[in-house]
């Protein structure tokens, strides 16, 4: 039986109006796209930390490891004492190496989680009794006010996991410069991004052999029935990640295997076969890619580092005072 308006109503209610916005406009359009921060539910967020830890998925060992190897030339460039402001901070797993190079003054961890906050600023309180630890949870992708207490100390943005990537380039500018605004004059950045390789190893990144990857881009159908009453039959997608080589970037599908018809939030959808939502990007740079995306945004780079086999870069750039154009 069809479920009427006022049966959906309640549990509709207690929605965010914007995972609907998105989903109901993103089924609509062709082609299908959902944005992919709408992966990170309870169960999404828990997926993406087992992501992190699988033998296909190289940027989160690769950083983490880089990270140790250059703090002491981190803490070099940027001294000692700044405010150290990370966006999108989630489990926060490579900020105590930071923060313990270069001696935070204070830390403001900004993140749409508020669960995932309050979890990693407890764990980081207690390994830094004597750091003052100001979470913020907000949209970081918006303007964002930093805390008085931070005011007029010199700040270091730290954006690690190639986090970036998932932002198209123009909006990866915005972003860029929102930051630079945010932060102010004479902050620096210090920022991961994932570099171009070979195609093989970038597709087995997003599609692991255990099908974690798959779970997570699945878990988005799961959540949008949950959540927005839907009826999506989510046994009729697959999985797909597919190298961009055009734009550089991998992408992530949800293929339906045959042709459904279903409910979101009381609105009918149809696909055929073969038809896909566009669920994720992540966009990968070369160091001038990299550099030239860092300048467009408003930030001068200052030094980059890699691995050995070049796999991940993390860039640090300053936001220099404007210069007369010669
Ligand atoms: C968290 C956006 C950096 O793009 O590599 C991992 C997300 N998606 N596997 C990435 C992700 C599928 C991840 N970022």
């Amino acid at each position: 039986m069809l479920k009427r308006d006022d049966d959906l109503a309640p549990a509709l209610a207690a929605a965010d109006p914007a995972f609907r916005a998105d989903v109901i406009a993103g089924l609509t359009r062709r082609p299908r796209a959902i944005p992919a921060r709408w992966f990170y539910d309870r169960r999404g967020s828990a997926l993406f930390e087992e992501i992190t830890r699988l033998p296909e998925y190289y940027p989160t060992r690769t950083e983490t490891a880089l990270l140790q190897a250059i703090s002491g030339e981190v803490a070099h460039l940027v001294g000692d004492g700044r405010a150290v402001i990370e966006f999108g901070s989630g489990s926060s797993g490579k900020t105590p190496i930071l923060l313990e190079a270069v001696s935070a003054s204070a830390y403001v961890p900004i993140d749409i989680s508020a669960e995932f906050l309050r979890e990693s600023s407890r764990a980081l309180a207690m390994r830094f009794p004597d750091l003052p630890v100001h979470p913020l949870a907000a949209d970081f992708t918006g303007p964002v006010a930093l805390p008085p207490i931070v005011g007029e100390r010199p700040k270091l943005g730290f954006f690690p996991g190639s986090t970036i990537g998932n932002l198209a380039p123009f909006a990866a500018v915005d972003l860029l410069r929102m930051m630079r605004r945010s932060l102010g004059e004479g902050a620096m950045l210090l920022i991961g991004m994932d570099r171009i390789k070979d195609q093989a190893t970038l597709e087995h990144a997003y599609d692991d052999a255990a099908g974690v990857t798959a779970a997570f881009n699945l878990n988005l159908l799961e959540r949008i029935n949950r959540e927005l009453q839907g009826s999506i039959p989510v046994d009729a997608f697959r999985h797909r990640a597919n190298w961009n080589a055009d734009r550089a970037r991998i992408e992530m599908h949800l293929a339906a295997t045959r042709d459904i018809a279903f409910t979101v939030a009381g609105r009918p959808f149809t696909m055929a076969q073969g038809e896909t939502i566009h669920t994720e990007n992540s966009h990968k740079y070369g160091s001038h890619d990299a550099r030239l995306l860092l300048r467009a945004g408003g930030w001068t780079p200052v030094a980059e580092w890699t691995d050995p086999d070049d796999l991940f870069a993390v860039h640090l750039a300053e936001a220099q005072p404007p210069r007369p154009a010669p």
